[in-house]
């Protein structure tokens, strides 16, 4: 579904990531692991348009990613939750909801689109009239999830959904997400090694921007090297 060959980025002048290969099939869990500066939101920004590579390709369903503009690769069916959720604060739930509907992909089934999420997420149902700057760290991560959702995206990239949320709270999340796995393919980058790799099928070790390890997860979760370097084993 998603077919990353070789892709070199950049930020200005500097070289952040060298030859990225990355696939990802049809209704897969992949995770891209890496600590701090690793480039693994520069990956998702290069994929979503808004850091395009300098060379290699990215195929989405065999189209050419390359080029395009954020919103037309929106339009495809890639949604992107973003580091640091960035729910609008003053904004309800429901209207949060709504703006990620806004690619024209989700405006056709908005109301069904929006009673899914809240079916997935009944938290939100809950506190659709409350402003989400009220709701709890784990509440806006599932807001931001279902914002995304709500452009009705084949492929879903999430941006370190573990981060700043209890470990309880990231449990519960990553769950949900396994439940959906008829519904949506899922690309997740993610520093909490152990919890991304109990929640997807294979994955990829991204370290100072190139890939140097891949594999399947429960494999790498028992590798020694993992175990020491991220696992704290
Ligand atoms: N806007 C920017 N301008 C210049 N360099 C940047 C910018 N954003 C990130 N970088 C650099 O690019 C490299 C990769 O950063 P990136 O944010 O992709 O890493 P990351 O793996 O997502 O890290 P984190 O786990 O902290 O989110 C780092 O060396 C970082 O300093
Ligand atoms: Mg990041």
């Amino acid at each position: 579904m998603l077919e990353v060959s070789g892709i070199d980025v950049f930020r200005g002048e500097t070289q952040v990531l060298w030859e990225i290969s990355i696939r990802v099939h049809l209704g897969e869990r992949v995770a891209i692991l890496g600590s701090n500066g690793a480039g693994k939101s520069t990956f998702l920004a290069a994929v979503t348009g808004v850091l395009p590579p300098r060379r290699g390709d990215i195929l989405f369903k065999g189209e050419s990613l390359v080029g395009m503009k954020p919103h037309q690769i929106t339009q495809l069916g890639v949604a992107v939750v973003p580091e640091g959720r960035r729910v609008y604060r003053e904004m309800t739930v429901a209207e949060n909801l709504e703006m990620g509907a806004y690619p024209k992909r989700g405006r056709a089934q908005l109301k069904k689109t929006m009673e899914h999420v809240m079916c997935i997420f009944p938290v939100l149902a809950g506190r659709s009239r409350q402003p989400a700057g009220t709701l709890s760290g784990g509440e806006q991560q599932m807001l931001a999830i279902g914002r995304a959702l709500m452009s009705r995206p084949e492929l879903l990239l999430i941006d370190e959904l573990s981060l700043g949320l209890a470990p309880l709270i990231t449990k519960e999340i990553f769950r949900t997400l396994d439940n959906l796995a008829d519904e949506i393919t899922i690309l997740l980058v993610e520093q909490n090694v152990e919890q991304a790799l109990r929640h997807s099928k294979r994955a990829y070790i991204l370290e100072s921007g190139r890939l140097t390890r891949s594999g399947i997860s429960s494999e790498l979760m028992e590798d020694d090297d993992i175990r020491r370097a991220y696992l704290g084993l």
